[in-house]
């Protein structure tokens, strides 16, 4: 089978012709229709992600058909369309995962190949309303998505709707929780550095935005929103950390939530204590989720019928040059491998 490997740190990716996995007991095969990138598979490139182990076939999201069943999985899943959960052997304990948890693509082989074989557990059926190419799309980031605003920072789905602010839109999981959160009704503005990038949003719904590469953004932005100096987000959900999260603080509402699962822009600084604590605010890491999680966005996903933002589809050969569009930031939505067998 064609698939993409990557045997060094700082190195290209390869285009090679490995074995087809066989299904060991309790595993399925998937013949791959399409698989999406993440910003962890160009960090893996570069050496920046933790416990590296080479060489290994990248990806951690895809949406194929089951082409095999291993001993002891019911024969029907054969010929069945599935997604795959990427987060894997969680552990018994909800609120945070276990030694043996794993995300699928290195150290395992993942979804950039023509087939992957993976426990049963992990697989789901694709919603109807998805081509593979959308499907593909929201695992990895819709899942840190839905565990950031649902879970961690528990974002009300009934009564008076809730103020959230996504920052960095053009992000994986960003996009996500702006689908989601306008979904349960919330009010959501949105920070890129992009000013394309917010009329996107706002297309897709948001009540506006504001771009954080202008100095006094956070200003502009409660001048807009009328929130001033009290603040006026209940809800904050962010990848970027670094200087600019001392800045969350300033507008989050008093009560206000504010989740986190990515460092994109480094080490967070400048946070003034009594800022935080005379506003009670809280501060909530996250990562991944859990499976129940996991089954719980794909029936929102199902429910609210909502589709992936793509932003290009290219064939799996294209890889590296996929990588490198990630590795820009000038993509808008996901970026999805069709994988033609
Ligand atoms: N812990 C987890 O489970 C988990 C899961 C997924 C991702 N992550 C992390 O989350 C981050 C985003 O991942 P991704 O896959 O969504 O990556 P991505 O699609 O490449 O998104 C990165 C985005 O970061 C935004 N950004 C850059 N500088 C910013 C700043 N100063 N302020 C606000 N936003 C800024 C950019 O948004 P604009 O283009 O709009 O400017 C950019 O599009 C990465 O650090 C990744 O490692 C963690």
């Amino acid at each position: 089978m064609k698939a993409i490997l990557l045997t060094a740190k700082n190195q290209p990716v390869q285009l090679i012709d490995a074995s087809v996995p066989v299904a060991g007991p309790g595993e399925v095969l998937i013949k791959l229709e399409a698989a999406s990138l993440n910003h962890r598979d160009v960090y893996i490139q570069q050496g920046l992600y933790p416990g590296i182990k080479l060489p290994a076939i990248l990806g951690s999201d895809g949406a194929g058909v089951v082409a095999e069943v291993g001993e002891g999985v019911d024969v029907a899943w054969r010929g069945q369309a599935v997604v795959i959960n990427p987060a894997m052997y969680w552990g018994p304990n909800p609120k945070f995962y276990g030694s043996d948890f794993r995300i699928l693509g290195m150290p395992d082989n993942g979804t950039f190949a023509e087939y992957v074989a993976v426990d049963k557990t992990y697989i789901h059926h694709k919603p109807a309303h998805l081509s593979f190419e959308q499907a593909a799309a929201f695992p990895l980031a819709g899942l840190t998505a839905w565990r950031a605003l649902m879970t961690r920072a528990a974002l009300h789905t009934s009564g008076t709707p809730e103020k959230v602010l996504i920052t960095g839109i053009g992000g994986g999981a960003a996009l996500f929780a702006l689908q989601f959160a306008l979904a349960a009704g919330a009010e959501v503005w949105v920070t890129s550095g992009s000013d394309e990038k917010l009329v996107r949003a706002k297309e897709l719904g948001a009540t506006g935005g504001i771009n954080y590469r202008e100095p006094e953004w956070a200003k502009t932005l409660m001048d807009q929103t009328g929130g001033g100096r009290a603040g006026y987000f209940d809800v904050i959900i962010d990848s970027a950390g670094g200087p600019g999260f001392a800045k969350l603080i300033d507008v989050a509402a008093s009560g206000g939530r504010i989740a986190f699962f990515g460092g994109t822009t480094g080490t967070i600084t400048d946070i003034i204590p009594p800022k935080v604590f005379f506003k009670q605010l809280s501060i909530f890491g996250s990562t991944m989720g859990t499976e129940t999680e996991f089954t719980d966005m794909l029936s929102f996903i199902t429910d609210k019928q909502i589709v992936p933002v793509l932003d290009e589809i290219l064939p799996l050969i294209e890889i590296e040059q996929a990588m490198q569009k990630m590795n820009t930031g000038k993509q808008f939505g996901k970026i999805v491998l069709k994988i033609i067998n």
